[in-house]
């Protein structure tokens, strides 16, 4: 246990209260409010942590980040982005509002929900092999052959997913998304439910700080160039519409999914996970968020 980080734990715990679990995907109204943890995996192979830092969360939304880069790999960025756009939207990370305002039409960004759903599609295999590709990946750079799929959780975001299914299918009347639209968002769902801890996501944040290397043996698995664009996507929609103010109070690339965890990224440096289940109206860890704001002021992150 570090003491420091232990010390912006306890600062942070008020905060918990000011929250709330997801309940539209009741299997994560589950979690632990209180449980509250912080890992740190440094490239030059420091580990550091406090708190419920071996406690299971789903990884939601902070699986956009490699899926990204994963389909950029199979299909480069041109045809990438010939179906998903780059700006932030300043709504909801599920709100369907925006995908009927670009001409031809696209979601606006591979973070909100329709487009990560569009960016699975494009990995290669997405529909059968797909997830196996995907969970073989999330292992190597996790390091973590044991990572697996929660079955509880998948089987809610499976029966309650209509909000998606209804901008999957939406896409695919728009030439957005190709192909069996139920077997990407099988996918898709699987890849949300992938049960990770803080350790798992800061060793995927330690990955993407190293530009695309494995820190342990210095294979490159992403080309520098896509990394970059999943750095710059998480400084620009990774805590969605709370992305700028997280921008000005902490400074570094993060993204946010609804199991309560906030991977964050010190380019160069270090990989950071932290889990907090309690939510903020935004979907983000409500005192997860702060936590990071303490640490990015003591330990001076931000890079702005
Ligand atoms: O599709 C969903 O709504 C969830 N599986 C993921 C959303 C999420 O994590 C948003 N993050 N804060």
């Amino acid at each position: 246990m570090d003491l420091r980080l232990m010390e912006i734990l306890d600062r942070n715990r008020q905060y918990i209260k000011d929250g709330k679990l997801p309940i539209y995907i009741p299997e994560l109204s589950k979690a632990n409010i209180n449980a509250l943890g912080i890992y740190i995996s440094t490239l030059d192979h420091q580990e550091h942590m406090a708190g419920d830092y071996l406690y299971p969360f789903t990884i939601q939304s902070i699986s956009k980040v490699v899926t990204l880069m994963m389909a950029l790999e199979d299909q480069g960025k041109d045809a990438v982005f010939a179906r998903v756009g780059m700006e932030p939207t300043g709504d909801a990370f599920n709100s369907m509002m925006k995908l009927e305002m670009i001409q031809p039409s696209k979601p606006f960004n591979p973070m909100i929900n329709a487009g990560a759903i569009a960016v699975t599609s494009m990995i290669k295999g997405s529909s059968h092999e797909g997830i196996h590709r995907i969970l073989n990946f999330f292992r190597k750079i996790t390091g973590n052959q044991q990572l697996n799929i929660n079955q509880d959780v998948y089987l809610s975001e499976k029966r309650t997913g209509d909000l998606n299914r209804a901008m999957a299918y939406y896409m695919r009347n728009v030439g957005v998304l190709k192909g069996d639209v139920e077997e990407h968002l099988d996918t898709y769902f699987k890849q949300c439910s992938i049960e990770v801890t803080c350790r798992d996501i800061a060793r995927i944040g330690g990955f993407i700080a190293n530009n695309g290397i494995l820190p342990e043996t210095g294979e490159r698995l992403i080309k520098e160039e896509y990394v970059k664009i999943a750095k710059t996507f998480m400084v620009t929609c990774g805590m969605y519409n709370a992305s700028g103010e997280f921008a000005i109070n902490v400074g570094i690339p993060a993204k946010s999914g609804v199991g309560g965890g906030i991977m964050a990224v010190v380019p160069g440096k270090m990989g950071i996970g932290v889990v907090g289940p309690s939510l903020d109206n935004k979907g983000n860890s409500i005192a997860g968020v702060r936590v990071l704001a303490d640490l990015s002021e003591k330990f001076r992150l931000s890079m702005f």
